[in-house]
């Protein structure tokens, strides 16, 4: 059975083909990364609009990649949130339509049900590693910071942000310090030339002493800096900035990963992890990736990390979870799928 993944739940236009065992067929991803990157984040109006004139030409090559024609497709999986709503009911519609008009079964999927999975899934055409549970699962997005346990019939929640997400807290700091949107890769490559041991900034953890995150405390750390350094937001050139400044967004970095390895460990002393999946748009982060995979050996936990391709928002996922949704609880019903603007990892 082939399954039609849509992703429009916040500023990438994604549609894409995978077949029942979750290979996939095609993943075409339209970026609306240049018209928000005047205003350093995501303005939904222009989001919705977009997705709205790019999807029919997305949908058209992702059937035509996929090498399949509508009558081919066995289940539709659009995004139904967590997003922003607008830009949600265009994918959610278009999907709704589809379903309606040719008798198909239609699976409203959670955006964050599509990162926590997307590590099973592989780009070179082999189907998706089977999913053991139970397992581990950390999201770190532009909008989120989940660690999850995935059993069997129910995904339980362990540890949420209080604040802002990572992918968030890098875009902002980015921001502020004149550097391009989005903000994420720009300081990961700069903090490639850092040394992340000179600056020591908050690691985020709630006050109340609970497990959740928090990111907030270090972002405004990082803008106290810049204010000491005449930093004020004035276009930098990633390239040459001064040395300091590099071990600075190296230090950033290292607070931002720590806090994130530190509720794994905690998570693992107190229950045990089998495997840890990362995922989510900061996932892609290359000192992330290192040290998980460090203490994924040191501790002998597997870590699965997904191919940086579908760290960031795609349909694949969306396609991927819905399929694993459907398997479980059967078709959503057509009239009672809405969007939704939040939608935590676990709540039905
Ligand atoms: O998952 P995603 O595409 O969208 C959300 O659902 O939020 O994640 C986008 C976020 C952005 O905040 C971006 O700055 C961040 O992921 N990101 C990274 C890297 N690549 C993307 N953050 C840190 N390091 C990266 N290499
Ligand atoms: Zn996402």
């Amino acid at each position: 059975m082939n399954v039609l993944g849509i992703e429009t739940s916040c500023d990438e236009t994604s549609v894409a083909v995978l077949d029942g065992e979750g290979r996939i067929l095609s993943n075409v991803v339209a970026t609306q990364m240049q018209a928000h990157a005047a205003y350093g984040g995501v303005v939904p109006e222009l989001a919705a609009r977009a997705h709205l004139e790019n999807l029919p030409a997305v949908f058209e090559e992702a059937l035509d990649r996929a090498g399949i024609v509508v009558s081919d497709i066995g289940l539709v999986a659009p995004t139904a949130g967590p997003g922003l709503i607008g830009a949600l009911l265009v994918g959610l519609s278009a999907g709704k339509a589809l379903a309606f008009a040719r008798g198909l079964p239609l699976v409203g999927v959670n955006h964050l049900e599509g990162h926590l999975y997307s590590a099973h899934l592989a780009t070179g055409g082999q189907p998706a590693r089977p999913v053991e549970s139970p397992f581990h699962g950390l999201v770190v997005s532009g909008g989120h910071a989940e660690l999850v346990r995935v059993e069997e019939e129910r995904i339980v929640p362990i540890a949420r942000t209080r604040d802002d997400a990572p992918g968030e807290a890098f875009d902002k700091v980015a921001r502020r310090a004149g550097l391009p949107y989005p903000g994420g890769p720009v300081v990961d490559s700069i903090a490639a030339r850092g040394d992340a041991s000179r600056f020591a900034l908050p690691i985020g953890r709630a006050a109340d002493g609970s497990e959740d995150f928090s990111f907030s405390g270090v972002k405004t750390a990082m803008l106290r800096q810049f204010e000491k350094r005449g930093v004020d937001g004035s276009p930098l050139n990633p390239g040459s900035l001064p040395q300091d400044l590099a071990d600075l967004f190296a230090s950033f970095q290292r607070a931002i990963v720590t806090a994130l390895l530190q509720r794994v460990e905690t998570a693992h002393q107190r229950e045990g992890i089998r495997r840890l999946a990362l995922s989510g748009g900061v996932a892609a982060n290359s000192e992330l990736r290192a040290t998980f995979s460090r203490w994924g050996e040191e501790s002998g936990v597997p870590v699965l990390l997904p191919e940086k391709a579908l760290t960031t928002d795609n349909a694949a996922m969306i396609a991927w979870a819905g399929l694993l949704r459907f398997r479980r609880e059967g078709a959503s019903n057509l009239d009672a799928v809405t969007a939704r603007s939040r939608w935590p990892l676990g709540s039905p």
